[in-house]
């Protein structure tokens, strides 16, 4: 870290109090943030970690309306939720607010009427969208449409969720209300507008010639808005939910939510501090130019931290501006988007529940897949893999066989090292850079690479017992057996201190293990950590395996809500012009008995179906349900076929008609049938 701060402030994105939190907030945002923090601390920074739960906008309102409660309730039920699952993640927040707080409302409120009063706004009166059946103006969440870039046909109207895109309401076409479907009129209503354009110029020093060294997303994404020329934007809303706006005249408007939240993370650091007084002044970790801020946030909250609150820091004049904003790509989830609407997601609070006691092997998983540079994916596959190949059999299997080494032959006291071997020797100094390297990474924000160096240490441990076999050797030379145990008691040691901010429940159980009662950062890479003559405590296993049954389940899981979301999503075609008695009649639909079924070579679609179709002759059919059928399932039903569908050939087979299917909601095929015991070759009709 540079040398001109003395202390840090570190936020994290307010995740919206419209449902619990998932793994993508943890990966993206939660767990980056709390290895920087827990890094720092351990490094005996100053530094304080900012969150809170963003309890404004539309998302909430949303949510409250869906389910039949006020949105008070709302934010009640999953502020509370949320700050449970982070502290049981070990998220370890210095603070855990929400943006409904009396001091949040008084500090925003105080802080856009400075702006107000010294004229940093322009008011416009505009043209919003209003629902005349609703008697509501529509906030940009709210409004859905199609999307003027890929045309999906719901995009909302302030980004689309197919395309990425950022949008306006203006943009999107047919835009209509995305609660009520009701089509929308413009209406005109007051504004106050933040004007970005006078911020152009000191923005593109700021970011684009002074904060070089900001990830490349971040970078790229600051540079795009910055080329496409910044606009005004407004930061008030007509709505009935939120911190009213604070100006004569502005009744039924209040903040935007994206005005407000960011200066939550303010609020919240003047709670923090008014009940911490050795953490002194809130001002001080917000204005002293010292003072070094650092937000954690998603790659759909850049423009936002990047570019409006920075613009609204300084056109408050007093206080100091990101230096650094690291955001993380998407990710996704066994290939799909995750989706708090869709219920798509592994919910923290249901993961605690189905997996108890795996805190660290989710966190370990999503740091070791962290979408750092770009979208990725979790499956629970690989989450398997990874705890059961990689924290179970060489991070905890190593630690075990160290410990229990030491129980069996030493009753669990650290023996007397002897003389080194060059292997030993060799070992040890693969520990030296190990300090500098994750360092390194860390305050570069690499947390995927320092995690896997860390891990790359318990490697080298396992790797270190496993060839000295200190279980042989004891036979034949207790002696030289101390100096591997000791050796292996020292590299245990520095993997409690390097796993900390990754791992810090297990650390913590290690370190109880190897009765460590302080450690710091600093002895990382040290190889006297553990005393000779020093009583361990009695070892426990670190890891256990993750058996298919339970990867099986949450795999299930997310199927049936996939097809549960399908079939809610399903809507059944529009009808198709009316016919006429005449031309239904041209169609000859009959049953037919099937005498055999089979599949046909080279083709993984069609089944061959011989019917007993009332003529005393055999009729070929091949239909297109290979996928659905087994073929002998099919042979003694009755089926419904049109008799004079003009004969065709398909691989090689001539098809004397066509078998009617239904098909499902998701495309699949389902053969029709009688009901009753109708002869084949009657007719339908
Ligand atoms: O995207 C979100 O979930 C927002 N609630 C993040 C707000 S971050 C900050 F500004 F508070
Ligand atoms: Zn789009």
């Amino acid at each position: 870290m540079d040398k001109k701060f003395k202390r840090t402030t570190v936020t994290a994105a307010l995740p919206y109090a419209n449902g619990p939190v998932h793994i993508g907030h943890l990966a993206g945002v939660y767990v980056p943030a709390d290895i920087y923090v827990r890094y720092l601390r351990l490094k005996g920074r100053d530094v304080i970690f900012v969150g809170g739960s963003d309890e404004h906008g539309v998302p909430v309102t949303i949510r409250a309306r869906k389910e039949g409660i006020t949105v008070q309730e709302v934010v009640d039920r999953y502020h509370y939720l949320i700050k449970d699952s982070f502290e049981k993640f070990g998220i370890s927040f210095d603070v855990y607010s929400r943006t409904t707080s009396d001091t949040h409302h008084k500090l925003a409120s105080d802080f856009f009427r400075k702006l107000y009063d010294e004229g940093k706004f322009v008011e416009q009166v505009t043209e919003q969208f209003y629902d005349e059946a609703t008697g509501h103006f529509l906030t940009d969440r709210n409004i859905r449409g199609e999307c003027p870039r890929c045309h999906a046909p719901e995009a909302y109207g302030d980004q689309c969720e197919k395309c990425g895109a950022t949008l306006s309401p203006e943009e999107l076409i047919n835009p209509y209300n995305a609660e009520t479907g009701n089509p929308l009129v413009k209406r005109e209503t007051k504004h106050w507008y933040l004007p970005l354009d006078k911020d152009q110029q000191w923005l593109e020093q700021w970011i684009l010639q002074e904060h070089k060294e900001w990830r490349s997303n971040v970078y790229g994404q600051c540079k795009s808005w910055l080329d496409g020329g910044l606009r005004p934007r407004a930061v008030t809303r007509d709505l009935d939910w939120g911190i009213p706006v604070p100006v004569e005249g502005a009744d039924g408007k209040v903040l935007y939510v994206w005005f407000d939240a960011p200066i939550g993370y303010i609020s919240n650091t003047k709670e923090l501090c008014d009940s911490n007084p050795a953490l002194g002044s809130w001002e001080t970790w917000w204005k002293d130019p010292e003072t070094r801020l650092v937000h954690f946030i998603g790659k759909d909250n850049i423009v936002f931290h990047c570019i409006v609150f920075p613009a609204m820091l300084k056109a408050h004049g007093d206080y100091i501006l990101p230096d650094n904003v690291p955001s993380n790509e998407f990710l996704n989830l066994e290939g799909n988007k995750i989706s708090t609407s869709k219920n798509y997601a592994v919910w923290l609070n249901e993961y605690l529940v189905e997996l108890p006691n795996r805190q660290d092997e989710l966190r370990y998983v999503l740091t070791a897949n962290a979408p750092e540079t770009k979208d990725n994916d979790f499956t629970w596959a690989d989450f398997q893999a990874r705890c059961n190949n990689e924290l179970v059999a060489v991070y905890g299997n190593f630690v075990n066989r160290a410990l229990q080494l030491t129980q069996k032959y030493y009753a669990g006291v650290v023996p007397a090292c002897g003389a080194l071997t060059d292997y030993d020797r060799e070992t040890l100094a693969e520990f030296d850079g190990v300090k500098e390297k994750l360092e390194q990474l860390l305050e570069g924000f690499k947390f995927r690479e320092a995690q896997k160096e860390a891990m790359n240490l318990a490697r080298i441990g396992n790797k270190y017992i496993a060839d000295c076999e200190p279980w042989k050797v004891i036979k034949t030379d207790p002696e030289r057996v101390k100096t591997i145990i000791y050796i292996s008691l020292q590299l245990t040691a520095n993997l409690a201190i390097a796993f900390e901010p990754f791992l810090p429940f297990s650390s913590q159980r290690l370190r109880e293990m190897l009765a460590m009662e302080s450690f710091s950062w600093e002895q990382l890479g040290q190889t006297n950590l553990l005393a000779m003559g020093k009583q361990l405590a009695t070892p426990s296993l670190l890891f256990s395996k993750i058996e298919d049954d339970i990867i099986a389940a949450q795999i299930q899981k997310l199927e049936d809500t996939i097809k549960a979301n399908e079939e809610a999503a399903y809507k059944a075609a529009p009808v198709k012009e009316d016919v006429s008695f005449e031309d239904f009649e041209k169609l000859d639909i009959r049953v037919g008995l099937v005498k055999a079924c089979e599949k046909i070579k080279k083709s993984k679609k069609l089944l061959k179906f011989t019917l007993d179709d009332g003529s005393g002759q055999d009729r070929t059919i091949l239909s297109g349900i290979a996928q659905w059928y087994e073929p002998e399932q099919l042979v003694g039903k009755r089926v419904l076929f049109i008799a004079n569908f003009e004969p065709r050939k398909m691989m090689g087979e001539e098809s004397q008609g066509m078998i009617l299917s239904a098909v499902n909601y998701n495309g699949d095929l389902s053969v029709t049938t009688t009901l009753g015991d109708v002869k084949p070759g009657s007719q339908v009709g």
